[in-house]
C-alpha cells in the first residue's frame, strides 16, 4: 500500500523509525513532515495526512504526536477519515475490523519502538469485517 505519514515534533523520531519499518513490510511511504524536532502545531500535519488519504493519494495514513489524540481529533475533521488512536494491539486490530479505520495515530510518549512496530503491522494487515459493521460505518459517513 501507499501510506502517508506525518508527525509533530513529539512524534518525529518515532515517525522516522516507522517509515523504515513500513518499507521493510513492502509499503511505499509518503512523508508529509514534520522534518525535524523543531516545535510545530500538530493539526497542520494531521490535516496533510488526512487530506492525502481522503483524496486517494494514499490508501492509509499514520500520524504520530505525543499521545496520538490531538492528531486523531484533527484528522477526523476531514470528510472520509476514520482516524483511530491505537496504543495497544487490541484496538489496532478492532479499529480496522469493526470501524474500517483508515488512519492510525500513535503516541510517541506512550509506546516504544517495538510496540509501535507491532501496532503498525497489525493495523496495516487487518481487514474490515464488513457485515453488520458496514451499516454502522455508513452511519458515520452520513454524519459528514
Ligand atoms: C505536543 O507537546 C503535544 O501536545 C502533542 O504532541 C500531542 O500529544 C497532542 O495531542
Amino acid at each position: 500500500m501507499k501510506i502517508a505519514v506525518g508527525a509533530d515534533h513529539a512524534g518525529y523520531a518515532l515517525k522516522e523509525h516507522l517509515k523504515g519499518f513500513l518499507e521493510t513490510l513492502g509499503h511505499r511511504v509518503s512523508d508529509l513532515g514534520a522534518f525535524s524536532e523543531e516545535s510545530v502545531d500538530y493539526p497542520d500535519f494531521a490535516a496533510a495526512v488526512a487530506r492525502s488519504v481522503a483524496g486517494g493519494e494514499a490508501e492509509r495514513g499514520l500520524i504520530v504526536c505525543g499521545t496520538g489524540i490531538g492528531v486523531a481529533i484533527a484528522a477526523n475533521k476531514v470528510d472520509g477519515i476514520r482516524a483511530a488512536t491505537c496504543n495497544d494491539l487490541f484496538t489496532a486490530s478492532k479499529s480496522r475490523e469493526h470501524n474500517d479505520a483508515n488512519v492510525l495515530t500513535l503516541g510517541a510518549r506512550i509506546v516504544g519502538e517495538g510496540l509501535a512496530e507491532d501496532i503498525t503491522r497489525t493495523f496495516m494487515e487487518s481487514s474490515f469485517e464488513a457485515g453488520r459493521h458496514e451499516r454502522r460505518v455508513e452511519k458515520i459517513r452520513a454524519l459528514e
